[in-house]
Parts: C-alpha cells; sequence; structure tokens
C-alpha cells in the first residue's frame, strides 16, 4: 500500500498523518554517507518516505560535525542536500529539505563560526544545534553556549536530557536563563536512551522548557521508537508546549525551497 501510494506520484495532504502537530522535524541525521545515518541515498529515501506518512513536511537535516570522525565541511553538506533533494522530487517525493547540522562541542567549532562557515537554521534566528560529550560539565557547555550567543547566533542544546550533569534542575536553568533553547530527542519519551534520559525529558517538557522537538532520526529501525512516542500522552503535551518546530514551516505548500 505505501509503495502504491507512491507510485501514483506526488503524496498528498489527505495521505495518513499522525502527527497534525508536529510537520517539522528539526535534527535528523538523513544525508547519506555523511556520517551514522544511512549508508546510501535510497536509505536515506525510505526513511524520508516513512517520515513523510507519519506527517512531517519539512526535517532541517544535521550531520554531525565532529573532528577525526565527521569532517564535513558546510560545502559538503549543502552539495549533499543538493542531490538528495533532486532525487526527491524526480521522484514526486514532496517533503521539504533543509540542511543544518549538529556541531560538536570542540575548539574547531569556534574556528567555523569565525570564519561563518556554521550551517544554521530558522532565517535570522540562527539557531546553532550542537551537543558535546554526555559527560560534559554544564559550566562548560553554559561558557560554550555564551561564546555562540556572543557570534551572533541562538545555540540549540541538542538532547539535554542524555547529558549526566544535566541531571539537576539548577543547572537547566542556568542554562535556560543564559538564553539556551533545548531540543529534546522524541524518543527519549520511550526510554530509547535510558530511562534518567526519559525522566529528564519528561521534567523538561512538566516545566515548560523545551523550544524544539527532534526526531535525532538516523535510520528506519529508529523512527519506530518515535512512532511510539507519538502514542503517548506526555508527546501530546509537549506538542502543546510553545515549540518552535512548526514556525519554521514558511509555507506549507512549498514543495521544495
Ligand atoms: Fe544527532
Amino acid at each position: 500500500m505505501f509503495e502504491s501510494i507512491f507510485k501514483r506520484g506526488v503524496l498528498s495532504n489527505s495521505t495518513t498523518t499522525q502527527t497534525p502537530d508536529l510537520t517539522v522535524d528539526v535534527h535528523a541525521h538523513l544525508l547519506p554517507q555523511l556520517d551514522d545515518g544511512p549508508v546510501d541515498i535510497e536509505q536515506s529515501i525510505e526513511i524520508i518516505k516513512e517520515m513523510y506518512q507519519i506527517g512531517y513536511r519539512k526535517i532541517i537535516v544535521t550531520p554531525h560535525v565532529m573532528t577525526g570522525y565527521y569532517n564535513n565541511a558546510y560545502e559538503d553538506i549543502l552539495q549533499s542536500l543538493h542531490i538528495l533533494r533532486s532525487v526527491l522530487k524526480r521522484r514526486n517525493i514532496a517533503m521539504e529539505l533543509e540542511a543544518a547540522a549538529e556541531y560538536y562541542l570542540e575548539d574547531e567549532l569556534f574556528r567555523l563560526i569565525e570564519r561563518k562557515e556554521v550551517l544554521t537554521f530558522g532565517g535570522n534566528r540562527k539557531y546553532l544545534l550542537f551537543e558535546a560529550s554526555f559527560v560534559t560539565k554544564a559550566s562548560y557547555i553554559l561558557e560554550a553556549a555564551l561564546r555562540i550567543k556572543q557570534a551572533g547566533y541562538t545555540p540549540v542544546l541538542a538532547h539535554p536530557e542524555r547529558y549526566v550533569n544535566l541531571n539537576d534542575i539548577e543547572a537547566i536553568n542556568r542554562l535556560a536563563y543564559n538564553g539556551v533553547l533545548f531540543q529534546i530527542n522524541i524518543g527519549s519519551l520511550t526510554g530509547y536512551y535510558s530511562k534518567q534520559a526519559q525522566e529528564l525529558a519528561e521534567l523538561l517538557i512538566n516545566r515548560k522548557l523545551v523550544a524544539f522537538l527532534g526526531s535525532d532520526c538516523h535510520s528506519l529501525t529508529q523512527l519506530e521508537s518515535i512512532k511510539q512516542a507519538f502514542k503517548l500522552k506526555i508527546f501530546k503535551e509537549a506538542t502543546k508546549l510553545d515549540i518552535l518546530n512548526n514556525t519554521l514551516l514558511e509555507n506549507k505548500s512549498t514543495v521544495y525551497a
């Protein structure tokens, strides 16, 4: 049935939508061969087709950028985006794609910022998605976030619920007071990563401290936990918060930006 829908051409808005409240994803590893996401473009397409089926209409793809592991220059990311968009267009898959990145917190990030070689999202808001080692001290994350802000970007911390040193509401509040936006992983709500991550994600939702919901999707398998999370009450509560995801869908009828 899934294939037959695609054979008819462009998926219309009348197809099954399970997440009407969440149409934009801001964290996904879907560009092939750039990181630990899809190994080829066919895998990318399969995931994107499934994400369309569950209600997404726009995905901001965010490959890892991390020296020595994922040396993705912004030109390479944009080139990969261009190729993937072209294939989607040829196959009449109406998912809008944009590219940013998930920057690892390291000195190189600040060199890239200085050279204006970072990919951000949200137009003038210049949301810069970053992550750190899961055992990083909260004070180091705060210091880095302030440097990102000083450079004119809005720091968005990827999956704060996964950092061991942020399991402390005071540390979380300190980051929030200093303008750090939090992007939680939808899969965390099912306990996909750990019990602690699940509890912290729930706390962030209950305290209304979530700015973005992200899939952090790397594979079709991982998408299953996200689909499970969509059924949870806590997920529905999260979508009722003042989350910024859907503000990024500038034109709902736009197929290709
Ligand atoms: Fe990620």
